[in-house]
This record gives structure tokens, sequence and C-alpha cells, in this order.
């Protein structure tokens, strides 16, 4: 099927957006900012509705007073445009359905009805114990036509058993081609440039394997706390929020076979893979290979910030961890042996999402060169945010008359090679979803894959029944951090 079959909206006939959670905090804070863009930039968005659902009764011009605010607020600054801002503000809708009681559906239907031949985009920025209710108050109301696309954020599901659940009642009404499950990691210019790189230059794919390559060091960092998300977060915790999907996604894209193409099976095929080769962590073994820890009070870019348990409207002496790290392996051909480590954590000293790639040593040194050198070059770090891009650690020759060895690296800025504004994760999937495009998405057994190799530590944790591991705000994670790594001989990027 081409493109333009699957989606007649794309072909100029316009499409309805239908943005369940339309006053949550996603939706204010990625997704109207992102839809801001579409409609700015992209003729596709022209003859298209967004129809914003909440649960809240109110009119649409204090929907539209609220945007507004929130739009500006989360835009860099200088990129907001009244021009810009009352085109899309003319092409939204907003409609109170309450999901949990199963009213308003009639009001949406009415909105749908004035284009029933558009394609339908029903995005579900809502918990995900509301997915269900939503797809089943849809059907009922015959708002699912065989144009519509269903796209479910993360996380789908709180363990193994929920996901299995959620995915099938949501099977059961619209078809997989239909179902978009976001990770908005894949949306990241830097994740595919990351495909790029590895696919699209024959200097890494020899190097790519074992046999050259010592260790990968996986590491999203943020920040912020929890931002007024305490009852999300809290129920959700970092291994849930970050491990399951962005860093798992992450490793697959590292690791992953070549596939034998971009079509949205070949690369979920290889994705899979690298899924089902991770070695289970379950038993003992989970206080060995992982790492759990929740912030306490600290100092982030010289401001006091307070601990988790002291964040508004957290439960007293809660467990929720807020940061996570684990020792990974992969056992296949191509990684067996190779440490993967992995760490997420919010209130950490940087913003930082970083992929190392660390080479094996020399096996013979013929250049005076001492360990500590050694050890900071020989390295990859493709870093997706902020400031993007690839740097190759290596070791030269300092300028004299003396073979004197200094590290230096070679770097590609991307936003220095490819000048421009970068596009936001969100935007970019929104347009795939309006194009029927699903590489990006991820496919039922890729989370099933997911969770069943998330759940066994999920388990792990809760037999050990020990409180996460206290660090301070503005440091990266518990010492039991470094500990883990350090048992390896080894240590984290920011360490050497
Ligand atoms: C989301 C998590 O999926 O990703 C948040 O729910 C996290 O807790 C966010 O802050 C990080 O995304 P980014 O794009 O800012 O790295």
């Amino acid at each position: 099927m081409s493109d333009a079959d699957r989606n007649p909206g794309s072909a100029g006939q316009g499409f309805d957006l239908v943005l369940f959670g339309g006053t949550g905090d996603l939706a204010m804070r990625k997704l109207l900012p992102a839809l801001y863009y579409c409609h700015r930039d992209s003729a596709e968005f022209e003859h298209s509705r967004i129809i914003a659902v909440a649960r809240s009764a109110q009119t649409l011009e204090a929907y539209l007073a609220q945007v507004r605010e929130q739009v500006q607020r989360f835009l860099p600054a200088g990129d907001f445009s009244e021009d810009a801002w009352q085109r899309i503000a003319g092409r939204i809708d907003y409609q109170s359905v309450d999901a949990a009681k199963g009213s308003g559906y009639d009001g949406l239907g009415a909105l749908l009805a004035r284009h029933p031949e558009r394609v339908r985009v029903y995005y579900l920025a809502t918990a995900p114990d509301l997915f269900v209710p939503i797809c089943e108050g849809l059907a009922a109301a015959g708002l699912v036509t065989p144009l519509s696309r269903i796209v479910l954020e993360k996380p789908l599901g709180r363990d193994l058993g929920t996901a299995r659940k959620i995915i099938g009642q949501v099977g059961a009404i619209f078809d997989e081609s239909q179902i978009f499950r976001i990770d908005h990691y894949l949306g990241k210019e830097t994740v595919q440039n990351l495909l790029a790189l590895r696919f699209g230059n024959m200097l890494f794919e020899p190097l790519w394997r074992r046999e050259w390559i010592r260790d990968v060091q996986i590491t999203l960092a943020e920040k912020v706390g929890v931002e007024g998300r305490s009852e999300f977060y809290d129920r959700t915790g970092a291994l849930r929020d970050m491990v399951q999907s962005h860093l798992l996604q992450l490793l697959c894209i590292v690791a992953m076979e070549p596939p034998a193409s971009l079509d949205p099976d070949a690369v979920r095929d290889e994705k899979l893979k690298v899924l089902r080769a991770l070695k289970p962590i379950s038993g003992s073994a989970v206080g060995e290979f992982t790492v759990r820890g929740q912030y306490r009070g600290g100092a982030i870019d010289g401001k006091v910030v307070p601990g988790y348990l002291e964040e508004p409207g957290m439960p007293a002496g809660t467990q929720t961890e807020t940061f996570v790290a684990i020792r990974a392996e992969l056992g296949n051909w191509r990684w067996a042996g190779v440490p993967f480590y992995l760490r997420t954590g919010k209130r950490m000293p940087e913003r930082l999402a970083e992929i190392v790639i660390n080479f094996r040593a020399l096996p013979h040194a013929i250049l005076p060169t001492g360990l500590p050198l050694l050890e900071r070059s020989n390295r990859l770090v493709i870093r997706l945010q902020p400031d993007e891009g690839v740097e190759m650690h290596l070791l030269a020759k300092a300028p004299g008359d003396e073979m004197r060895l200094l590290p230096v690296s070679l770097n590609l800025d991307f936003r220095e090679s490819f000048k421009g504004r970068q596009w936001d994760a969100y935007e970019r999937l929104l347009i795939e979803v309006v194009r029927g495009r699903a590489t990006l998405f991820m496919r039922r057994d890729e989370l099933e894959a997911a969770w069943a190799w998330i759940e066994p530590i999920l388990r792990g944790w809760e037999a050990l029944d020990e409180r996460p591991k206290a660090y301070t705000s503005g440091t990266w994670g518990p010492a039991a951090s470094s500990a883990l790594i350090a048992r390896d001989d080894l240590a984290w990027h920011e360490e050497l």
C-alpha cells in the first residue's frame, strides 16, 4: 500500500486529530507546541482540525486561552508568532468527554460527523488505565472508521500482564496497522542519526561487535524532578518511565543487526531480536546487577531543590525510584560478554542523553602512554541531547620533539553542520502518524518483549523490599551506581 492510499489526509483532504488528555501536562508541554510547528510549517496540516478532549467542561475560548499561554511558555523564545497562533487556534475545537464514565462521546461524534471521510487520529495522552475505556467508548459511539488510527502514549501498562491486557483489548477494536505506540525517543533527530551513523557508513560496522567493543554505556540524565507529576510518577518510577521504553529502544538501535530496509517490519524485527536476546535479570541477580535510587534535597545549578519525599503531593515514605542503573548483557554472537550499562535519573547535574562506546584496549603498547590517557581515548560518544553530536576520542602526538601523547577528539556537531531549526520528536512522530508510517513506533511483540525483561526486575525489587538508595540532587546517583560498574574495573564516562 502506498502512503497516499493509507493516508488520504496527507493527499489534501485533511484529517481530524482528536487529542485525549487535551488539558494534561504532556499535551501542554509537548504535543500542542509540536502541533504549533506542524500547523505553522506543514501544508499537510492546512485542512486539518485538532479536537482537544478532556474531562472538564469549559468553553473553547477558555481552552484556547490556556493553550496559548502554555504554548508560549514552552516554545523557545522568538518562535511564537501571533500569525501562526491565529492559524492553529482557528483549527482547534474542544469537547468535554468523561472517559471513565463514558459520557460526552455524542458531542465528539457530532464534531467528527462534519468530515466522516477523513483520516481520524485518536491520540491518547492519558493515563494508561484509560486506554481501554476510551477505545471502548469510541467503538460504542461508532467513531472507529477504517481510516482511524490510535496513538498510545507510554508507559503502556504497569507490567507484562497489564500491558498484554491493554494490548489485547485495544487490539479487539483497532487493527495492529491502525495502532501507533509512541516512544518519543524514536522521533528524536539524533536517534535517527544513530541509524544513519551505523548504517550509512562502512567505517563502524566491522568494529561494531564484541571483538572490538569492551562496553557500552547509555545514560539518560535529567535535571528536572517530578515537575508537578507526583501522582503519575510515584505510581510509575524510573524503571517503567524511562528504562522499559526509551533506554531499551536506544539499546535496540545501538545493538541491532542491520535491517534489510527501513520498512517498519524490517526494522522492528531486528529490534525485537535484541530485546529477546537480553539476558534475564531475576532473583538474587536483581540485587547484583541493578541499582535503584531516590533523590534527596540538594542543589541544581546552584539552586536548592527539595528531595523526592518533600515534593508536593508525595505519599509519606514512598519507595518509588527516581534513578536506575543496570548492567545488562545480550546473549547473541555479536555481543556476548559485552556489558551494556544503562542508567537514568532525575535531578542529576546535567540534562544529558548519551551513548558511549568504549573500544577494547590496545593489544600491545609501543608508544609511551599512561593508563588514564588510554582509558579516556578509544571511545565514541554519541550525544543525543543537548548539543547533539558525535565525538571520537583518540590519542594524538603532542607537538614537540618528544613522542608525547595527548587525548584529542574528532567532533561532529549536528547544529553546526546542519543549520536550521531542529525538529522536535513529537512533531516528527505526529507527521509520521498522519502519513500512516509505522517504522518509528513500537510493535506489539516489541512492547511485550520489553516488559518481559523488565518484569523480573520489578519482582526482584519487591522481594528485596529495600528502600531505594538515597542520592543527593545534583549528583550522578547513588554510590552503588559507581560500584556497579567498578566491579568490572570500569567507570562511567564522566568519572574518568
Ligand atoms: C518522558 C518521561 O517519557 O520522557 C519523563 O515520562 C521524562 O519523565 C521525559 O522527563 C524525558 O524526555 P526528554 O525528551 O526531555 O529527554
